[in-house]
């Protein structure tokens, strides 16, 4: 079993990496953190508890950072073009969804959950990195205590999608993001050299819909929409599931190429966000990258194998 806290900014490809995770026999999920990125704290904080209440998911929900690692960063946007108004597709979310965020903040949460079950607990962070970054300089201690971290962000021998040189989960607190990568724990990064690649089509999310049966899998191909129109000039057919990637590494690391070395995050001018790896045993000048933590990227991916993972998770659970 994996004991998975996922960090997270509701978010179109959030909710089906979430709604995967619930239904996966193979994780307890024990908590959702929030943090700002496809829509404000606000939003993205009541899209959790929103979809919380409508799977009937136990873990609780804990509002996170709503703003930047450094408070004085220059901040981005919300990409309402994507994500929609109210962050998934517009489907409608009401404002009060009755119920309420777990009274801590996410990176004490992360650090409390870590802390009671050392060597146990997984990080899955699909949003900015901020929360990540909080908790490790509140308690860098629990850099030895986690299981592993891996996130979905970045990208190497890719060009990003916010600019050609930044993916947005890094673009939106890159020191945060090199924080996350230089501490010595171990991370694993499912950027977009991967998740690119990865590309649910319409019909295939119609198929988990009617496989289901479920109220839920209706929600998830609904609130989809909207970013499947996004994604239409992007891709041939159908959405991205960026964040479902990093949930499959969890469960199926198999299904991945990786390579190891150091990461940096270039922060300010006009590559800000731009992750890059140093291979090891490749050889250079002094650099940046010296004496850090190797960490792993994903460099490949068998994506038809990561689409049946998916479908055959959310389709594992029928009734709602
Ligand atoms: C990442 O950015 C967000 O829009 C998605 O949810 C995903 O986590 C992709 O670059
Ligand atoms: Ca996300």
């Amino acid at each position: 079993m994996h004991k998975v806290i996922f960090d997270t900014d509701p978010g179109v490809d959030d909710a089906m990496a979430l709604l995967f995770l619930h239904h996966h026999p193979q994780i307890d999920l024990l908590g959702i953190t929030t943090v700002f990125g496809n829509a404000t704290i606000e939003t993205t904080t009541r899209n959790a508890l929103y979809l919380k209440r409508e799977w009937k998911i136990d873990a609780p929900v804990v509002r996170g950072a709503g703003e930047t690692f450094l408070p004085n960063r220059v901040s981005h946007e919300p990409p309402k073009y994507i994500h929609g108004d109210d962050g998934l597709g517009n489907i409608g979310v009401p404002d009060d969804v009755g119920i309420h965020a777990d009274p801590r903040l996410a990176h004490r949460f992360i650090i409390e959950a870590i802390k009671a079950d050392p060597g146990e607990v997984t990080l899955v962070a699909v949003g900015r990195m901020t929360n990540l970054a909080l908790a490790l300089r509140e308690a860098p201690e629990i850099a030895k205590l986690v299981k592993q971290v891996v996130i979905m962000g970045g990208a190497f021998e890719v060009n990003g999608n916010v600019t050609p040189a930044a993916e947005a989960n890094i673009h939106g607190d890159p020191e945060a993001a090199d924080v996350v990568f230089t501490a010595d724990w171990p991370v694993v990064v499912v950027g977009l050299d991967v998740t690119m690649q990865t590309v649910m089509t319409n019909g295939q999310l119609a198929d988990i819909r009617d496989a289901a049966g479920s109220s839920r899998a209706r929600l998830l191909f609904d609130l989809s929409q909207f970013y499947i129109q996004f994604y239409q000039s992007r891709v041939p057919d159908g959405m991205v599931v960026h964040d479902s990637c990093a949930c499959v590494y969890v469960v199926a690391p198999e299904l991945f190429e990786t390579r190891k070395g150091t990461i940096r995050v270039v922060c300010g001018g006009i590559a800000d966000g731009q992750t890059i790896q140093k291979p090891d045993g490749r050889g250079f000048g002094p650099s940046e990258w010296d004496n850090l933590p190797s960490q792993t990227i994903c460099t490949g991916i068998d994506a038809p194998a990561v689409l049946k993972l998916i479908h055959d998770a959310i389709v594992s659970v029928k009734e709602d």
